[in-house]
């Protein structure tokens, strides 16, 4: 058995290169090639894949799941899931999340891939029992960060955690792409040890270095690595698919993938790319490497976002100020993970630490409700001093934020009973309450009067000649 790919392009490879704006028709372009290429699994969606069907696009995210699924016959379909927050950036009621996984499982996903920012394995309790419950394969994924609590024992506990809650293959997800060769080897290899799960690991080429934490990784007998197929790898986004299966062909490790199809798949998809590198959408700096989130071990999106945030403000020239101002404020709440919505919590105070000139002065209301527990567990305890000046003697909850979640479903569904015409629509309201409410109108909006149409078509017609 040779090292399973997992085929990240119509996920996270256009999330992570242009803003995850690749539509249905774009996504279905290849599909047949991707098909019979022999992957482990694709990638299809998550968080912004569903978000910005309905917000940007005007396309129901569930239609292009089933349409997906029509056409993939012989691959797993993947999808990512934010433990308690599904897809949105809040903790949801367990209600929402169980049937949430039902319906994901139910129109053609196969695994579902649960993580939580912070490791709180408390907040991917109901997902996993959800998928275990309606037959789905679920993949748990540590998310990857350095820190001094973030050792290798940690994760090999966090493992058998994972293991013992009855998971079905574990993710290192490093988000970052910080992950070094030879700290993947030595991951690896302790995981393998410690835990009988199939690996599978995921990162990102933003710092110019992740084909060699691959192939350490694979040395170290890692089972799966999400790759991107050419058109929609590098940079910000996953390695190259094609080059894995070069470089692994006729060894012990060979992915075994079909190069004919991948080579029909990537003229196809190049294509696309292109389209997005034509219209702006996809910077050309998106696609060379940043080896500044090595230097400062923040995610790639993390130093553009505090980059827009101190230009708004006019005060680029406090950007040093800033840069190191993030890891102070990151180890005084704790040690979290840099990933949404963490990666915004922290940026955004280190901001604000620096503009008013004086520490915690100002703080967004998510930090506050992080430091009074209300998105789990932090790795490490929150800096006391820091604590007592932003939230005072209020108490800090020590229980699953979710327990707090009376059920939403049905309340949702008779508040939308003349515009959602399934539960598909109802979970679509859940997470995206007001972008779905408006995409739903309008999909299910009374056909234009035929005169209107024509008169339309007409007009269009001018123009394009
Ligand atoms: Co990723």
């Amino acid at each position: 058995m040779g090292v399973k790919i997992v085929e990240t392009a119509l996920r996270d490879g256009h999330q992570s290169l242009f803003a995850t704006r690749m539509t249905t028709d774009e996504a279905l372009l290849a599909i047949d090639e991707l098909d019979r290429a022999g992957y482990h699994a694709l990638e299809v969606w998550g968080g912004a894949t569903f978000d910005t069907c309905m917000r940007f696009l005007n396309e129901d995210p569930w239609d292009r799941l089933r349409k997906i699924r029509a056409r993939v016959k012989h691959t797993k379909l993947q999808m990512l899931f934010r433990g308690q927050n599904i897809l949105g950036y809040r903790h949801y009621s367990d209600d929402v999340v169980e049937k949430f996984v039902q319906k994901s499982l139910e129109n053609g996903i196969d695994i579902i891939r649960v993580f939580d920012a912070l490791n709180d394995i408390r907040n991917l309790k109901c997902a996993v029992e959800a998928t275990k419950k309606y037959g789905g394969h679920c993949q748990i994924a540590l998310s990857y960060t350095t820190s001094p609590v973030h050792t290798v024992d940690y994760y090999v506990e966090l493992a058998r955690q994972v293991e013992a809650m009855g998971a079905d293959s574990l993710c290192i997800k490093d988000m970052a792409g910080v992950m070094l060769p030879d700290d993947a080897f030595e991951l690896v290899s302790r995981l393998k040890q410690n835990t009988k799960l199939p690996i599978d690991l995921h990162s990102h080429c933003t710092g110019g270095m992740m084909d060699m934490t691959y192939l350490k990784a694979i040395e170290a007998g890692v089972d799966i690595i999400d790759c991107a197929i050419s058109p929609l790898s590098g940079g910000t986004s996953q390695p190259t698919t094609e080059a894995f299966q070069y470089v692994l062909a006729g060894t012990e490790h060979d992915p075994h993938l079909n190069l004919e199809a991948l080579d029909q798949a990537a003229v196809k998809l190049a294509a696309v790319r292109d389209k997005y590198l034509a219209n702006g959408l996809l910077n050309p700096k998106a696609m060379s490497p940043d080896p500044r989130v090595l230097k400062f071990q923040l995610p790639g999106g993390m130093l553009s976002n505090l980059m827009s945030q101190l230009k708004e403000q006019n005060a680029m020239n406090r950007y040093e100020e800033v840069l190191k101002e993030v890891p102070r404020v990151r180890a005084e709440l704790g040690y979290p993970p840099l990933v949404t919505p963490l990666s915004q919590m922290v940026g955004t105070q280190a901001v604000m630490n620096v503009m008013t000139g004086e520490r915690y002065k100002m703080v967004p209301n998510e930090v506050k409700e992080y430091l009074h527990g209300l998105y789990g567990k932090s790795p490490a305890p929150v800096d006391e001093a820091v604590r007592k000046k932003i939230i005072g003697d209020d108490p800090v909850i020590g229980h699953r934020p979710a327990d707090d979640l009376a059920p939403e479903f049905e309340g949702l569904k008779a508040k939308y009973k003349d515009l959602a015409r399934s539960d598909e629509d109802v979970l679509s309201l859940s997470l995206f309450e007001s972008v779905a409410a408006k995409y739903l109108a309008q999909k299910y909006a009374p056909p234009k009067p035929a005169a209107e149409i024509d008169e339309f078509n007409v007009f269009i017609g001018g123009e394009s000649r």
